[in-house]
């Protein structure tokens, strides 16, 4: 189906080499055109010992198969001079993999400390002396492919290798973080679990089983994981007998433990929550430790909004059908044109949904209707009125009814001097009012010009995450111009009348030139634009948004999204054509799945 994957012109170091895993990883990048060097103290299963003979001999049968190699003797331990052979012989190095190893196996109660200390040293600190030889050089060259080897061993528990389980184990948190250090100079570092049939596993593995545990079955996902052609990064995988899967850490939902923010946990409600604690059945897994941290802020949140029970709720009503959904998607630049977005158009189509980010418009609503934010602020200093839209975050967290009574709530959560403006941060969660199901919720950063430098915090816990965008160029780009009417439209369909988005005195006065565009009307079309691309215009895949208004766009105005995909998530940045101005900032959607359509793929 597809060409060759070579790895000609690249230079790979692989540690251990002289044997098992990592000789069958060598002999594979020599025979696709890479040079490499060849490294094996060439000691005992236990570590005893040393010779030059295994290490050459690989040598050897590569340079007679026609391939480039050379030796090196030392031990991981003195992994610059196993980089200073690459850079000597080659020139470079591109690809590391830490595969050497040693088995020490005793029962933790028999285990001495120099048992322990071999294990952690050959494969933990060896790893990491090695690859912190090679990091510079990585960084350089803007380019690196690293792999850590751990095992079964340390994600399961093995009876007898405590010390091999724990320096295991230590690999993953070193990749974890490597992977994460490395993004910016393009080094991505993957963790291999393998089960294979070598020396360390003869006479523990049933004798059948083991020659079946072939190490060439291995090494194409190694190699795979180290082509230019991959995008993997900071993933572990698993793989033995021609099979391969990824492996994640995943956490329980949890429960919070206490009704209010002030009360403390006490041990009987850790006993009578500890069902919930330990349930399973709806783990989920974050990517990133931000990720994390936002989840547990929604516990700050939940417990200051059970806190705050018996005072004020603000909250607006409204209701909506079919012909409200549709006149928001045409609002928002919809067209009957492509055939992804049909199902947002006719109320007839098989598939008629509401566009995802439909439910954004009444955060704001809620925001500013109710006295939300007087009542919060207290400061008579500021102008409500001259708040402007900073940044959105949205999740869908239920089909969106295609008719309905909702009710938005919103919530103030902190308020940050950033200088000369002040940002406010307001939480909303819409309802459906007859399940009383929570469809969506969301974050609105409003920013108070000219109302910072009052001696405030500049971070808050409540802040939602984001990243820049990748910098390679863009996997994918959109451009739809909009139209004059755009924002006049948008005002009816999204309930925000803002005369700045109309009234040229009133743009006049609170400091633009004309009236500009509603900024998620923009943010509507990129959505658009991602949905389309990344998941056939298919509602259902949407799971959140975050996006930064950096400018604002003029109605008529041509908006350029462009889109880079990193696993489930679509980083985008819109500009505005006519003047080259990025209006739409550090923003990604996550989607729950990724489906090309075959039109996108043709753009
Ligand atoms: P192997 O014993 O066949 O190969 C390991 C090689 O590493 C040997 O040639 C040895 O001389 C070399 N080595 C040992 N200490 C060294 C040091 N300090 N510096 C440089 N070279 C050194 O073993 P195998 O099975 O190929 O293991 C490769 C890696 O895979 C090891 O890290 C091992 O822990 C890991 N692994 C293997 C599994 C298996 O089923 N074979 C399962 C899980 C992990």
């Amino acid at each position: 189906m597809s060409s060759e994957l070579r790895f000609d012109g690249k230079v790979v170091v692989v540690t251990g080499s002289g044997a098992g895993l990592g000789r069958a990883y060598a002999l594979a990048f020599a025979a696709r055109g890479a040079k490499v060097v060849i490294n094996d103290l060439g000691s005992g299963r236990h570590g005893d010992g040393s010779s030059t003979k295994v290490a050459d001999q690989v040598v050897d049968e590569i340079t007679k198969n026609g391939g480039i190699a050379v030796a090196n003797y030392d031990s991981v331990l003195d992994g610059d001079k196993i980089i200073k052979t690459a850079i000597d012989a080659f020139g470079k190095i591109d690809i590391l993999i830490n595969n050497a190893g040693i088995l020490r196996d005793k029962s933790f109660v028999k285990m001495s400390d120099n048992d322990w200390n071999i294990i952690q040293d050959v494969h933990l600190k060896g790893s990491m002396k090695t690859t912190h030889a090679a990091w510079p050089y990585f960084r350089k060259q803007k380019y690196g492919k690293i792999i850590f080897t751990s095992s079964n061993a340390a994600l399961y528990g093995n009876f007898g290798q405590a010390n091999y389980s724990a320096a295991k184990m230590g690999l993953i948190g070193l990749a974890n973080t490597l992977s994460i250090e490395g993004q910016s100079s393009n080094i991505s570092t993957n963790v291999i679990v393998p089960t294979a049939g070598s020396r360390l596993t003869e006479g523990i593995v049933p004798p059948d089983f083991w020659k079946e545990l072939k190490p060439e079955l291995i090494a194409p996902i190694v190699l795979w994981l180290c082509h230019d052609d991959c995008q993997e990064n900071g993933s572990i995988i698993e793989s033995a007998l021609g099979w391969a899967g990824k492996c994640h850490i995943v956490r329980s939902n949890g429960v919070i433990l206490r009704k209010n923010i002030n009360d403390p946990v006490t041990l009987e409600a850790v006993r009578d929550n500890w069902s919930s604690v330990t349930d399973m059945s709806n783990a989920q897994r974050f990517e990133t430790i931000a990720e994390e941290a936002a989840d547990l802020m929604g516990v700050v949140d939940k417990l200051s909004q059970s806190s705050q029970q018996t005072d004020k709720t603000y909250s607006v009503k409204h209701t909506y059908n079919f012909k409200d959904a549709i006149l928001y998607a045409l609002s928002i630049g919809a067209s009957i044109k492509d055939p992804r977005e049909f199902r947002y158009l006719y109320e007839s189509n098989d598939n008629f949904s509401v566009f995802p980010t439909y439910y954004v418009v009444y955060g704001p609503l809620a925001a500013f209707e109710t006295t939300l934010i007087h009542d919060s602020l207290q400061r008579d200093d500021i102008n409500l009125a001259g708040a402007v839209h900073g940044e959105q975050y949205l999740k869908v967290l239920k089909t969106i009814p295609v008719e309905a009574n909702v009710e938005t709530r919103v919530y103030f959560q902190d308020i940050l001097d950033k200088g000369r403006h002040a940002f406010v941060l307001i939480k909303h969660e819409t309802y459906e009012v007859d399940s009383g199901d929570k469809i969506s919720e969301g974050q609105i950063v409003a920013i108070f010009q000219g109302a910072g430098g009052f001696g405030g915090k500049k971070k808050s816990i409540h802040e939602i995450p984001s990243y820049e965008m990748p910098k390679r160029k863009a996997d994918f780009t959109v451009i739809q111009k909009t139209s004059v009417e755009q924002a006049a439209f948008y005002r009816l369909t999204s309930g925000d009348t803002n005369p700045l988005h109309i009234d040229p005195d009133v743009a006049k006065m609170v400091g633009f030139k004309q009236p500009i565009q509603h900024g998620l009307c923009s943010l509507g079309f990129s959505v658009r634009h991602v949905l389309n691309t990344f998941a056939s215009g298919d509602s259902k895949l949407f799971d959140c948004l975050r996006a930064r208004f950096s400018k604002p766009v003029i109605p008529g105005q041509t908006l350029k999204t462009d889109m880079w995909r990193e696993g489930n998530r679509i980083h985008f940045q819109t500009t505005t054509v006519e003047t080259n101005t990025p209006v739409i900032t550090f923003a990604h959607v996550d989607l729950k799945d990724i489906k090309i359509s075959e039109f996108a793929s043709k753009l």
